[in-house]
């Protein structure tokens, strides 16, 4: 084979470009490069990526320098991911993406529940537990009395609906992150919806907490002079056969950072109060001392046969 041969191990070239690379013309002839995808799709996405990543570098005239810096910052947030951290899911949450993404895919509306971020704290399957369980295994916090219904549309109740829940203590923890201080599988449930989609449990008034900042992401927080916090929340996967599986959060009204959630997951539609009753009798029949606080939490799901969304693969 003489030297200038193509070599065929390399693979089909990609289709000769018109113009060579330039800084007026870099989009295009790297965008070129990809025309011969065929997975459509990707071929799309690659050269809309290409055209973006270009605009950007030429918009803030990237430095070598600062090129270098970013390429370290995406490997140390690569080297931060292990099976129990997802440090570029959290990398895409504080940019908004994941809930760019999210929402692009989720189009609510006509009184569906929106979705917002699942997070990574639902690292662990939630316990079975009966309707009216207590969740707070510790006993720790200010007690909730948690209620609410799973229906259609059509507002017809989804009866057997799963209804999945987790949450961070009184001291804005989930359980994962204090071993030996919270039992096991503190605060998380997963219950059954009764025959009228109907679903009740006991739990504590969750705290605002922030996200990881032991890492890349952090450090990134700390550059750009953002705080790390969430607004106190339950997070709810909420599914049944037949329907889309809503994965969202009840978030308190009045909490702090409910302006400023540092993952952008707050849908004003998904903010509750969470009001105090004082009555001993109610207290009584829910199994909480009194006064304790109630929220109740209507969930609206799509049915499967909608399709509403940018979803490609349906
Ligand atoms: C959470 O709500 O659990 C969460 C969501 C995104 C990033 C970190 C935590
Ligand atoms: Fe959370």
């Amino acid at each position: 084979m003489s030297d200038d041969a193509p070599d065929p191990a390399a693979g089909p070239a990609h289709p000769p470009s018109s113009e060579l690379f330039s800084e007026e013309r870099s989009a295009d002839v790297v965008a070129a490069s990809f025309a011969a995808t065929p997975d459509p799709r990707l071929r799309q996405v690659m050269t809309s990526l290409v055209r973006h990543l270009h605009d950007f570098v030429k918009d803030v005239e990237l430095t070598e320098r600062e090129w270098a810096a970013a390429i370290e910052f995406l490997t140390a947030t690569g080297q931060a991911c292990t099976s129990t951290r997802q440090e570029f899911i959290l990398l895409s949450d504080v940019l908004g993406a994941s809930m760019l993404v999210e929402t692009l895919n989720n189009r609510a509306g006509g009184g569906l529940t929106e979705s917002t971020v699942e997070g990574p704290f639902h690292m662990v399957a939630s316990p079975r537990r009966e309707l009216g369980a207590d969740i707070a295994e510790d006993g720790k916090g200010v007690p909730c009395l948690v209620t609410g219904s799973v229906a259609g549309p059509d507002g017809r109740p989804v009866p057997d609906a799963t209804v999945d829940v987790w949450q961070a203590n009184d001291e804005g923890f989930y359980d994962v992150q204090q071993p030996g201080v919270q039992p096991d599988l503190n605060l998380r449930g997963l219950f059954t919806a009764d025959g009228e989609g109907r679903f009740w449990f006991r739990s504590i008034v969750p705290r605002h907490y922030p996200i990881p900042q032991d890492g890349p992401v952090g450090r990134l927080l700390e550059a750009t002079a953002r705080h790390a916090n969430r607004p106190a929340h339950i997070h709810f996967e909420v599914s049944a056969p037949g329907y889309r599986t809503v994965t969202t959060h009840l978030f308190v009204a009045g909490t702090p950072f409910i302006d400023s959630d540092a993952v952008f997951g707050v849908k004003p539609s998904l903010v509750r109060e969470f009001p105090t009753v004082d009555d001993p009798e109610r207290a009584a029949a829910a199994g909480l001392p009194n006064p304790f606080r109630t929220v109740n939490f209507d969930v609206v799901l799509r049915p499967d046969t909608e399709t509403g969304t940018a979803d490609r693969e349906a």
